[in-house]
């Protein structure tokens, strides 16, 4: 029974570690590497409220989003499965190596509360199709997927709206987006928006 209960925990620690290191590799980045490149980017996304011109919505807050997300967010917009001028010609000018430090470093600053994991029940129904990917509270449960906690909702309506139209293609998002009905992205999107989380990040 002893060596039963002993292999049972074994088994499950063994299950623990394959999930972890499962997990896409994180924090790869230099973060000064990526402190001195995202110098550039704060002039438009440390900004509070700074707006994309045509269309006009403000930029993403980037301060705590998840690392791996926005490696894959740049890359996106390099290989333009994310049509935006702008970022393409920023993400174009990184180098590999590059995205991973400064994807790093934005995911390491500000963002105490997604940190702590959110700071607000999920009340509202129809964000629970959400919940599985982007997590209780909007602070998602994996590396992979956004946060969106916190986040400006005009941004949030364009990126749904992104994924929809085809502006954006992302296999898993773009289902997703397809599902919700017209009149529910700008409930869904401020339903997000209102829960703390993402932050600006200042230059210093
Ligand atoms: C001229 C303004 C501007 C500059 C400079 C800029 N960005 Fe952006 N960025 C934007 C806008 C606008 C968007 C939203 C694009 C869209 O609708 O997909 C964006 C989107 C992003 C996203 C996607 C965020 C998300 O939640 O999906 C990332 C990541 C990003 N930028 C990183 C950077 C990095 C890193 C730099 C510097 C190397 C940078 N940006 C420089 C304007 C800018
Ligand atoms: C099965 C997992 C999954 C579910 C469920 C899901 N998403 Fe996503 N979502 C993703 C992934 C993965 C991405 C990143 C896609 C990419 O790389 O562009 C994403 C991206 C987003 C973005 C863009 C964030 C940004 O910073 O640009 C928004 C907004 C979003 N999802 C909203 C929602 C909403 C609202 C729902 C519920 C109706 C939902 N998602 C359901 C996986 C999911």
């Amino acid at each position: 029974m002893i060596t039963n209960m002993k292999l049972v925990a074994t088994a499950a620690t063994l299950l623990i570690a394959t999930v972890v290191f499962a997990q896409p590799a994180l924090a790869e980045g230099d973060l000064e590497a990526g402190k001195g490149l995202a110098y550039s980017c704060l002039g438009c996304h440390g900004i509070d409220g700074y707006r994309n011109a045509y269309p006009s919505y403000r930029v993403p807050k980037l301060g705590g989003q998840k690392a791996a997300y926005l490696v894959v967010a740049l890359k996106g917009y390099r290989q333009n499965t994310r049509q935006h001028p702008t970022m393409t010609g920023q993400a174009s000018s990184l180098s590999d190596q590059d995205i991973e430090n400064v994807a790093a470093y934005f995911a390491s600053i500000g963002g105490d509360t997604v940190a702590a994991g959110g700071s607000k029940d999920v009340s509202f129904d129809k964000a629970q199709a959400c919940t599985a990917c982007h997590g209780n509270n909007g602070i998602s449960v994996n590396a992979m997927w956004p946060t969106l906690a916190g986040q400006h909702e005009d941004y949030l309506v364009r990126a749904l709206t992104s994924y929809r139209n085809g502006i954006r293609s992302d296999p898993v998002m773009s289902i997703q987006a397809g599902l919700i009905a017209e009149q529910d992205v700008e409930v869904l999107a401020k339903y997000f928006a209102s829960l703390e989380g993402l932050e600006t990040t200042k230059a210093e």
